[in-house]
């Protein structure tokens, strides 16, 4: 029986993680269950699962659960303290990081810290601290599973001991990244300024959150993931390739010297990565649809057109300079998306204001959390100042 705690169990990537687990109580058990603001959520969660604790972030929705669940024997936290409470408790063997954003870095790594089999969604903690992270990894003997679909998928095409290791003398050549493109991939780039964010989240393959869906949109998430990539498997950016497969139906590939190229396919569904990550080296039901290649019948790849998605060279830039340039990406994409999704913004605006964020911050070292999150903050400052004078 595997206690897990799942950082962010009311988003997307959550549910999906319940349902699993829901299907195989006789293997996980729910230790704790958080979120931020989601109390009505939370309470039917607590309602069904009974876990030993819930964490709402915001202290007002810990108020509002705890009242609604009085009699329950779950627990309830608040704050940054519940969070890293129950990433790093002593019963937890399994910690699921679906929090959105930078602000699932620090219980990401109290999980790590506390040596946890970590299945990691949260790539903004990766792209903002990779180097720390994975020496963190390494330090407290955590397991770092990748349950973003590509990594999955690359993990999945390589040998067993491949997190963190040096690929080169494994004979691989390269790592190919897909991506759907997102909902805009056929628009005319000049119908680009003028998308809503409904538009922007109704994916055409993947049912996501709210940032990650825009981020699909702008393709910084696969940027995200190419720099998520680079510390995973300890490559450079030039050894991983973006290609758009519209389908999305092979999650990534893997390319060996000796000419194999090995694939991972399967429906677009979440529930696949996650049980594969749960369950690893095992393998078990997730709940999802068995693939039907002959009723997809066609499988196709095309380049991904860097002026159509700026953002993928802004997160090749922001790895080529290292240090603290991938912590102010990240905010600046951060503050512009939020901005995007509360109608402040124009789409196309997302990638100008992230250029003038990276050119105006000095590039700096990344070696310390402190450093980390100056270079966040400042960023975010830059970036909110940037918009109301152009307001
Ligand atoms: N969705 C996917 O298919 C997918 C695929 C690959 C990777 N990922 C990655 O997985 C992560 C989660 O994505 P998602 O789509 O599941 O997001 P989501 O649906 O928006 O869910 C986010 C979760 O994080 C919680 N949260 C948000 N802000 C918080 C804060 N300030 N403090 C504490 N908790 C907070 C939310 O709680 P509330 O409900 O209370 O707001 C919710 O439980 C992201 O890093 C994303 O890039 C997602």
């Amino acid at each position: 029986m595997k206690r897990i705690t799942i950082l962010g169990a009311t988003g997307s990537i959550g549910q999906s993680t319940l349902e699993i687990a829901a299907l195989h109580p006789e293997r996980y058990r729910l230790f704790a269950l958080t979120a931020n603001y989601s109390h009505e959520k939370m309470e039917a969660l607590c309602r069904r699962f009974e876990p030993r604790f819930a964490v709402m972030s915001n202290p007002d929705s810990a108020l509002r659960l705890r009242q609604a669940i009085a009699g329950l024997p779950t627990e309830v936290l608040s704050g940054e303290e519940g969070l890293m409470q129950v990433a790093a408790a002593d019963e937890v063997d399994v910690v699921v990081a679906a929090i959105v954003g930078a602000v699932g870095l620090m219980p990401t790594l109290a999980a790590v810290r506390s040596g946890k089999r970590v299945l990691l969604a949260n790539k903004e903690s990766l792209v903002m601290a990779g180097s720390l992270f994975m020496e963190e990894v390494g330090r407290h003997g955590a397991q770092l599973l990748p349950i973003d679909s590509e990594h999955n998928a690359i993990f999945q095409c390589l040998p067993a001991d491949s997190i963190g290791s040096d690929l080169a003398d494994k004979g691989l050549r390269k790592i190919v990244l897909t991506a759907s493109g997102g909902p805009f991939r056929d628009l005319d780039i000049q119908a680009l300024a003028d998308v809503t964010p409904e538009q922007a989240c109704a994916h055409p393959n993947w049912d996501m959150g709210l940032k990650i869906s825009v981020d699909s949109a702008t393709m910084m998430n696969k940027g995200l993931e190419l720099i998520e990539a680079c510390w995973l498997f300890a490559v450079d950016h030039d050894d991983v390739e973006i290609l758009l497969h519209r389908q999305s139906i092979v999650h990534s590939l893997v390319s060996y010297n000796d000419g194999s190229v090995i694939a991972q396919m399967g429906n677009p569904d979440m529930r696949t990565p996650i049980a594969n990550a749960l369950a690893w080296p095992e393998r078990i039901e997730s709940g999802v649809e068995p693939l039907n290649l002959l009723q997809i019948g066609r499988l196709d790849f095309t380049p991904a057109d860097e002026t159509r998605y700026p953002c993928l060279a802004l997160a090749r830039q922001a790895w080529r300079q290292g240090g603290n340039s991938m912590a102010v990406l990240n905010a600046a994409n951060e503050i512009a998306v939020e901005h995007f999704l509360d109608r402040r913004m124009r789409f196309t605006e997302i990638s100008n204001l992230i250029t003038e964020v990276m050119e105006r911050t000095a590039s700096g070292p990344a070696d310390d959390l402190a450093a980390i999150f100056d270079a966040d903050a400042a960023a975010r400052r830059l970036a909110r100042e940037l918009v109301k004078v152009r307001a």
